[in-house]
């Protein structure tokens, strides 16, 4: 029998919520379909901080870069707020990404035809919407260097953060985009800020070169603070956006209300396909955070982390048809009016965490035997 080995990483704050749910489909593929899966549970974020000192072990590190896949739940909180910028619970999350090389992040935002009320815009705007936000993960402005804080001497201090992009960098993941594009509608919208910054003249002009090698995909450019404009007056323009780090972490914030809430958002992290294997690391992490707020009262959305999991059966483990059957339980649970309260609506049943998490498991039961 195949064996597939998970690492999950709950984190902190809802992450270890939202997992358990995801435990809970993992039990129940191995126990109906015979899927195999052997999972190792490790620490990130302030719980490894708690206890190593650092928001992820060397340890763990080494887990992570043996395991077929690795499932992270969420990082941070009001806790670890003081911590220095070297410990804080999310270099735990930078580390993962920086060191598996995963610099390809999926973040798809789909609106379920049942949610379309939760969006805060109208519902024919997001009615049927299915774009992916593209996102340059291990690049930019997250880790370029010089990264520091200086004294001048005269009261003041001086703050820099360094954009560095290569062209390799924008090659891969303008690479990723096409490919991708070419599995859905067939159109790339590149965003970046070339009226303003060296970092977009490049982006801008390694995208384009790509591109001729995907003749048969439409390429669009737009600027980054009109793409975000765009995003919330006609999002349905949208096939595949690729953007750099920082760019794709606040368009994909978002985008995720445009689907009715962060709770919804799902993402995949993937490295580079080693050239004679195949095998490539690969992270799958909800696009929420620890959600302070909310944590320890169970009533986070798990879908967004559920979600992931159906990423990881996609990418991960080719396992095409469960992943097909879970986003069709999600979908099927939303249209029997079971929500959690961040998407609640008139006339639904409002529920817990953990009862979310059953009625999809349920569903998804019932698809697998
Ligand atoms: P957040 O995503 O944690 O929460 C933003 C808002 O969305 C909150 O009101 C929260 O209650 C709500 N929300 C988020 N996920 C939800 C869910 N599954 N169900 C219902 N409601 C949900 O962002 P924040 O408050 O800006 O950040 C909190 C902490 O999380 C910070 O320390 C931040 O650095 C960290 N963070 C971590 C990740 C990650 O681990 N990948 C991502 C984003 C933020
Ligand atoms: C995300 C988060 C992270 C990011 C933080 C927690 C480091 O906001 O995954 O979207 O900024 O990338
Ligand atoms: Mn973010």
């Amino acid at each position: 029998m195949t064996t597939r080995k998970l690492l999950l990483l709950p984190g902190d704050g809802i992450g270890p919520e939202a997992m358990a749910e995801v435990e809970k489909l993992i039990s129940l593929m191995n126990e109906v379909a015979g899927s195999g899966f052997e999972t190792e549970t490790g620490l990130v974020g302030g719980a490894a901080y708690d206890v190593h000192g650092a928001a992820i072990s060397d340890a763990d590190m080494e887990l992570a870069k043996t395991a077929d896949a690795i499932l992270f739940g969420a990082v941070g909180g009001p806790k670890w707020d003081k911590n220095s910028y070297e410990t804080r619970p999310e270099s735990g999350l930078l580390r993962l990404r920086k060191d598996l090389d995963l610099f390809a992040n999926l973040r798809p935002a789909i609106c379920y035809p049942a949610l379309a009320e939760a969006s805060s815009l109208k519902r024919e705007l997001v009615d049927g919407l299915d774009i992916l936000i593209l996102r340059e993960l291990t690049g930019g402005v997250y880790f370029g260097l010089p990264k520091e804080i200086t004294e001048l001497g005269n009261g003041q201090k001086r703050g820099v953060d360094t954009q560095v992009y290569q062209t390799y960098e924008i090659e891969r993941i303008a690479r990723a985009a096409f490919e991708l594009a070419r599995t859905r509608r067939g159109k790339v919208t590149s965003m970046e800020k070339r009226n303003v910054m060296v970092t977009g003249v490049l982006w801008n002009e390694v995208v384009t070169a790509v591109h001729a090698d995907y003749p048969d995909v439409e390429l669009e450019h737009m600027l980054a603070d009109a793409g975000g404009m765009q995003l919330v007056r006609a999002p349905k323009q949208f096939d595949v956006i690729v953007t750099d780090n920082l760019f794709g972490d606040m368009l994909s914030d978002i985008a995720a209300m445009l689907t009715g809430s962060l709770g919804m958002l799902p993402s995949a992290s993937l490295g580079p396909a080693d050239e004679t294997t195949g095998r490539r690391n690969a992270m799958y992490e909800p696009v929420h955070g620890s959600a302070p707020d909310i944590s320890g009262k169970g009533i986070a959305n798990p879908i967004a982390m559920i979600a992931s999991f159906a990423m990881a059966l996609r990418y991960s483990f080719n396992m095409i048809e469960e992943a097909d059957k879970l986003k069709a339980s999600i979908a099927e649970v939303l249209q029997a009016g079971i929500r959690t309260g961040d998407i609640m609506s008139e006339g639904a049943r409002q529920v817990g965490t953990v009862e979310m998490g059953d009625a999809i498991a349920e569903s998804f039961r019932a698809k697998l035997s």
